[in-house]
């Protein structure tokens, strides 16, 4: 065996990287809960400053602060002693309401991740994991990862995207968000046109509680509801839109779900579909957000539609032909790709 010296080093190089990665993934959640990003926002500090302004412990501050320095999560000054974070640092670590807010990511992974020893005896049994049995982090860490992307982009620019949607929407019209999980997506829509009346619905009756529980603390309540409903059976007809963020590939029947969405729908309705980006074909998807995805996928979307009905298992990474194919194969006339971003793609699905 010939083992080429710089191709193995480059390979262990990148495997530190992603070693670090990983258990980063621990440090970025502590940073959070604790508010120890927050924290350090307001401006330069040692261990010891940071420890006494959030209530902690100094030795493990000063061991977390040096694990986010050497990962470049956070900046330390050698000459001071003090660590800070820059402005982009701080925009994406500690402000909540950034659209580039990155801690909910980690959460959401390692939520996904309390799932290895199950999912890999799945690997043997075939056997599914509903979205309903994973750690509560999952639906956290979704919907603060998911949140930031939507704020961004739904109302502004996804939205418009749609032909005749945004005028509905603001003259008064009735919607569904199906699989809404914690109701990101049905709040910002609701917050956006008050004269629509919004409903939203998922088969996980923890996330509808705490999808309530977010539109009275909005002060929504008045046009926004949410049940406990699948995707095949929701209540409710002549919708003007219904709209599935980020949901439709961990279905078990995705075709049974589009074809209860055409019937709900009025004839000059839309579905908006909001899928992870990706392309057809899988040599195409190669690169690093087909890698987060993938591995999301086989942890969370794949077991949960092989969990339920049918069991179809598209994928987060399912691509365009694919999402055509079981959207028009439910009696949809017409399909198209309306907008797309880095991660998502939104496509427009007419009767
Ligand atoms: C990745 S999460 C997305 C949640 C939400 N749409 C968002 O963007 O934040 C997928 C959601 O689909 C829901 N779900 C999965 N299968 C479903 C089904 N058959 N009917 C309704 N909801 C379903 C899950 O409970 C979960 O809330």
């Amino acid at each position: 065996m010939a083992i080429d010296m710089d191709k193995l080093n480059a390979f262990v190089g990148r495997f530190v990287t992603d070693l670090g990665a990983a258990v980063h993934t621990g440090m970025v959640v502590i940073g959070e809960r604790l508010g120890l990003y927050r924290a350090l926002a307001s401006g330069p500090m040692n261990s010891a400053e940071l420890a006494a302004k959030t209530g902690t412990d100094e030795r493990y501050v000063r061991e977390w602060l040096s694990s986010q320095a050497a990962g470049g999560y956070i900046t330390y000054d050698p000459a001071t002693h003090k660590f800070c974070l820059t402005e982009e640092q701080a925009f994406t670590l500690a402000q909540e309401d950034s659209p580039a807010y990155l801690p909910g990511a980690f959460q959401l992974a390692l939520g996904a991740l309390a799932a290895v020893p199950r999912i890999a005896d799945s690997f043997r049994s075939g056997a599914g994991m509903g979205w309903h049995e994973h750690d509560d982090g999952v639906f956290h860490g979704c919907e603060k990862f998911f949140r930031p992307g939507y704020a961004a982009n739904l109302t502004t620019s996804w939205i418009p995207s749609l032909h005749g949607v945004k005028e509905k929407l603001e003259s008064g019209a009735r919607v569904a968000d199906v699989g809404c999980g914690l109701g990101a997506s049905t709040i910002l829509m609701a917050k956006a046109f008050p004269k629509s009346r919004f409903f939203g619905f998922d088969y996980h009756d923890k996330s509808i509680a705490a999808a309530r529980q977010a539109a009275r603390r909005e002060g929504l309540a008045d046009r926004v509801a949410f049940d406990v409903a699948p995707a095949k059976s929701f209540p409710g007809s002549g919708y003007d839109f219904v709209a599935v963020f980020d949901c439709l590939h961990d279905m078990g029947d995705p075709v049974g779900a589009a074809r209860h969405v055409r019937t709900s729908l009025n004839d000059t309705g839309t579905w908006m579909i909001v899928e992870p980006f990706a392309h057809d074909q899988l040599k195409d998807n190669l690169n690093p957000v087909g890698r987060v995805y993938y591995s999301f996928s086989t942890l969370l979307c794949t077991p949960c539609s092989r969990s339920q009905e049918v069991g179809l298992c598209l994928g987060a990474q399912a691509g365009e032909a694919r999402m055509r194919e079981v959207v028009t194969s439910a009696g949809f006339s017409r399909f198209r790709r309306a907008t797309e971003t880095p991660f998502n793609i939104v496509y427009e699905a007419r009767p």
